[in-house]
């Protein structure tokens, strides 16, 4: 008797980020070549499972999409699991993943997302859905993995700004101000905030002193630097409705006098094609996720800890951040090397 082929479907979900396309062909590419399994994908993230939209994934369709941005599938912020109603019921949206999981033929599911999508990933896998996590975001704070593939890309496209940012800065002597993503998570603006030599770092794990920020700023231009680069997360705490930019621009201009500028990064840090650095990432959780069905090990998310592959049980994940500790050694060096993170005068 010849065996059945194994036939798995793929989705990405939530904000897209460089990488998606490398992860898809890392799964589908070892799926198909080495296991010769069957591989479908569903359209924009859970809302292709809930509708049955999907396109059968052939080798061929898995070439030349290394380098993309985006995803070739779509994505949503499709939420099954969302109560409805005044009351907050239950909706159908899960009775149809599972009734089309199973009229497909599906042996595993492999998300990829974020934190929300790990969630909704964990609550199909508690119905009895094989289904493997692989972790994706610009913002780098899915729980259970030291890193996720779209960081490292818009870490560059960050720094890349705020390099145009200092030079500009410098001839017209003024205070920048660069506002990244993040509204729990501060790691993009911590880790930009280092590679383009940001002045201050301000982020939503630590409370700052709009005194403290303008002290730094007086600082500098009494040691004759002449300008500052203010790197900011969207989610920092502040009084004002509108951008933390705007608030601290209007802030900054107030308490020093010091003609301040504003940039919003928006959606350019989210866009475009991966570094090396998260292609190969990508890659190898793509990889790994497929190695994961093969070997039968559901219900986990791929992982990478201390370097190493792992398959971490999706039920730790669930509906938890990684956010940046205060202790965490990056900020320590910055610290260290007079970088402000806006709480020095608290
Ligand atoms: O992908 C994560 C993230 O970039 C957050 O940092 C940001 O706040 C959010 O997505 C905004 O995305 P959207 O407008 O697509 O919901």
């Amino acid at each position: 008797m010849t065996k059945r082929k194994k036939r798995i479907g793929i989705l990405t979900a939530g904000g897209d980020c460089p990488g998606l396309n490398a992860a898809i062909r890392g799964v589908g590419k070892t799926a198909i070549v080495e296991y010769g399994m069957e591989v479908i994908g569903f359209r924009a993230g859970y809302s292709g499972l809930i509708n049955n939209d999907y396109i059968e994934l052939k080798e061929a369709q898995l070439s030349g999409i290394l380098t993309l941005g985006g995803t070739i599938l779509g994505t949503s912020r499709e939420k099954p699991y969302k109560l409805v109603g005044e009351k907050g019921e239950p909706n159908a949206k899960p009775d149809h993943i599972i009734h089309n999981y199973e009229n497909l033929g599906l042996d595993a599911l492999i998300c990829i997302g974020g934190n929300g999508t790990m969630k909704t990933a964990n609550m199909l896998s508690k119905e009895g859905l094989n289904i493997i996590g692989i972790p994706k975001t610009i913002d780098n704070d899915v729980w259970g993995t030291d890193v996720t593939f779209g960081f490292d890309s818009a870490v560059f496209i960050a720094t890349e700004a705020i390099d145009r940012l200092h030079t500009t800065a410098n001839s017209h002597q003024r205070v920048m101000i660069i506002e990244v993503m993040g509204h729990n998570a501060g790691w993009l603006a911590l880790y930009a905030g280092m590679s383009g030599g940001g002045d201050i770092i301000l982020m939503p794990e630590l409370p700052h002193n709009i005194r403290s920020v303008c002290k730094k700023i007086e600082k500098r231009y009494e040691d004759n630097k002449a300008y500052s680069i203010v790197v900011v997360a969207e989610g920092i705490e502040h009084p004002k409705t509108g951008s933390a930019a705007s608030y601290l621009s209007d802030a900054i201009t107030t308490y020093t006098g010091i003609e301040t500028r504003e940039t919003v990064l928006g959606y350019i840090q989210r866009g475009g094609s991966p570094t090396p650095a998260d292609r190969i990432l990508a890659t190898r959780y793509g990889f790994f996720a497929a190695e994961c069905i093969a070997k039968e090990c559901f219900g986990t998310m791929v992982a990478v800890r201390d370097t190493r592959l792992e398959a971490v049980p999706l039920d730790e994940v669930g509906g938890k951040t990684r956010l940046v500790e205060p202790t965490d050694p990056m900020i320590e060096i910055a610290r260290k090397m007079g970088v402000s993170f806006g709480d020095e005068y608290l």
